[in-house]
C-alpha cells in the first residue's frame, strides 16, 4: 500500500482550520484527524507544524496550446501544466476553442490529443461555442454526456468569436436541455469595437488605448442583457473574468433575486490596476487582456464581492502570448495585440499575499474561492476541491512564513514575461500532491511526464 501521513499542519476547508493529520492511501485522502499515534510505523510521515494543508487548486480557466486572435497560446499542455502544478494547482478546467469548419465534436477531439499524454495535473475541458451550425445542439448534448459538460460563448469579437443574443438565447436553452453549464464573457462587442475603430481613426493606436476602447459600462450592459435572456431562457449562466464594481452588482441583484448566477473574477483585476497602461512605450501590451484591468474603486468592490459570495470563484484566465509576439503582431494597431495574459502558476501565490497576508480574506476564503467553489461550480465535488476522506488526495502544503519573489525569468510558463515582475509573495507553496503522488516541492516540478489525467465531469 502506497500512504503518506501528513503531521500536525493546519488543515482547511471554505468553514474550518483546525490542526490535523492526513493519511493520503492509494491516491485517495483516507482520514483526517488525530493520526499520529494510530497510523503505523512503516508509513512515510511528512512534517506540517506551521503550515497550511489545502486543497490543490483548481484553476476553471486556462487557453492552453489554444488557436486565438490570429496567434496560439505560448504554453502547451507540459509547460502550462507544470507551471500550474508548481504555483499549487492541481487541477485545470480549459478552453478548446471551436476550430474554423469544424464541428464541436472534432474540435473537442483536436484539443483531447493536445492534452492527452502532455498534461502532468488533472484537466477538464469547456468548449467554446463560436459558430452554431445544423445540429450544434445535439453534439453539445453529447459532449455534456462525455464529461465536456460547460460551454462558453462571447458577446464580443465579432467577426471571430461573438455570437448574438438570439444565439446566446439558443445555447442557453441547449444547455438547459442538456444539463450543461454556460460560461459568458460579457463584453458588448459592437460598441468597443465603434470606440476603437474611433481611437485608431484619430491616431490612438498604441496598446494604452486597449483600455480605452473597454470602458467599465461595456461589461456590465453585457453583464446586464445577459442575465436578462438568460431569465428569458430560464437557464442559469455563469459569468467569466468580471472585472467592474457595476457588473458584481447586477450580479449580487440577481442572485438576491433568487436567480442563481455565477460568476468569477481573476486574480489580476485583485491585484493590478490599470496604471499598468501609463507604462512607458509598449509596455503596456503586457496587459493587454479583455476585460482590462481597471481602477482601485473596481478592485476593491471585486474584493467585496468576494467577502459576501457574489464571486464565487476566482480564476487566471491564463492566457498567454509573448510580448515579442504582442509586439510583432499590434505595433502598429492595438486592434491586433493578441488579448491574453499569463497567470495559472502564479494565482494561489498572488491571492495569497494580496487576500490572506493583506487580511482582506481568510485562509477558509482562500480555500473556497481558488478550490471548493471552483470543484463545485464544474462538476467536480467532492472528489476534488475539499481534503476529505474519500477525496483526490490533491493537496497543497503551503508555508506561510515562506517568501517567493516572481520573476520572468524564474517562472515555468514558457513566457517571456510575467504581469507580476518583481512581487515577492511572503509564502511559498512547499509541497504539492496530485493524488497522492508528491509532483512539486518548493517550486520544482518532481513528478512523472503525462501523468494528467481527464475529469469527466
Ligand atoms: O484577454 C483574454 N482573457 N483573452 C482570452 C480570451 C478570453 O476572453 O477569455
Ligand atoms: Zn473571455
Ligand atoms: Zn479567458
Amino acid at each position: 500500500m502506497d500512504a503518506t501521513l501528513l503531521v500536525g499542519g493546519t488543515v482547511v476547508s471554505s468553514t474550518l482550520a483546525i490542526q490535523a493529520d492526513v493519511l493520503i492511501e492509494n491516491g485517495k485522502i483516507a482520514a483526517v484527524g488525530q493520526l499520529k499515534e494510530t497510523v503505523p510505523d512503516f508509513v512515510e510521515r511528512v512534517d506540517c507544524q506551521g503550515k497550511y494543508v489545502i486543497p490543490g487548486g483548481i484553476d476553471v480557466h486556462t487557453h492552453i496550446d489554444s488557436p486565438l486572435m490570429g496567434t496560439v497560446t505560448a504554453d502547451d499542455f507540459v509547460s502550462g501544466t507544470i507551471a500550474a502544478a508548481t504555483g499549487g494547482t492541481t487541477t485545470i478546467v480549459d478552453f478548446g476553442q471551436q476550430l474554423a469548419n469544424q464541428s464541436l465534436l472534432e474540435s473537442a477531439d483536436v484539443h483531447h490529443q493536445k492534452a492527452r499524454g502532455k498534461a502532468v495535473i488533472d484537466y477538464g475541458f469547456h468548449m467554446c461555442v463560436t459558430d452554431l451550425y445544423k445540429g450544434f445542439e445535439s453534439h453539445m448534448a453529447e459532449l455534456t454526456q462525455d464529461g465536456i459538460a460547460s460551454f462558453k460563448v462571447f458577446m464580443a469579437y465579432r467577426g471571430s468569436l461573438m455570437i448574438n443574443d438570439g444565439e446566446l438565447f439558443d445555447i442557453l436553452k441547449s444547455v438547459g436541455d442538456s444539463g450543461a453549464k454556460l460560461c459568458v464573457h460579457a463584453e458588448n462587442g459592437d460598441v468597443i469595437d465603434r470606440i476603437a475603430a474611433d481611437l485608431y481613426s484619430q491616431g490612438k493606436t498604441g496598446p494604452q488605448y486597449h483600455e480605452l476602447a473597454r470602458p467599465p459600462a461595456t461589461e456590465v450592459e453585457a453583464v446586464s442583457r445577459a442575465i436578462k435572456i438568460s431569465q428569458m431562457a430560464e437557464v442559469p449562466l455563469y459569468f467569466v473574468h468580471l472585472s467592474t464594481q457595476g457588473a458584481v452588482e447586477e450580479v449580487a441583484t440577481a442572485q438576491q433575486s433568487g436567480w442563481p448566477i455565477g460568476a468569477e473574477t481573476c486574480t489580476h483585476y485583485l491585484s493590478l490596476t490599470r496604471d499598468a497602461y501609463d507604462m512607458p512605450g509598449f509596455e503596456p501590451a503586457k496587459a493587454v487582456l479583455t476585460p482590462p484591468l481597471r481602477t482601485q474603486e473596481h478592485q476593491d468592490a471585486l474584493w467585496r464581492g468576494i467577502n459576501t459570495g457574489a464571486l464565487s470563484v476566482v480564476s487566471s484566465d491564463h492566457c498567454p502570448f509573448c510580448f515579442e509576439e504582442k509586439k510583432q503582431m499590434g505595433s502598429e494597431d492595438f486592434r491586433s495585440i493578441p488579448n491574453g495574459g499569463p497567470g495559472v502558476e502564479h494565482r494561489m501565490l498572488v491571492l495569497f499575499e494580496t487576500g490572506v497576508a493583506t487580511g482582506k480574506i481568510s485562509i477558509q476564503k482562500f480555500v473556497e474561492v481558488t478550490s471548493e467553489n471552483p470543484a463545485k461550480q464544474f462538476g467536480m465535488f467532492p472528489k476534488k476541491g475539499t481534503i476529505s476522506p474519500g477525496a483526490d488526495a490533491d493537496i497543497v502544503v503551503l508555508d506561510p512564513r515562506g517568501t517567493t519573489n516572481i520573476s520572468a525569468s524564474t517562472q515555468k510558463q514558457k513566457m517571456d514575461y510575467t504581469l507580476y515582475e518583481g512581487f515577492t509573495a511572503n509564502c511559498s507553496i512547499n509541497k504539492v500532491y496530485s493524488r497522492g503522488d508528491l509532483i512539486a516541492v518548493n517550486g520544482a516540478y518532481v513528478g512523472a511526464a503525462g501523468r494528467g489525467q481527464f475529469i469527466k465531469r
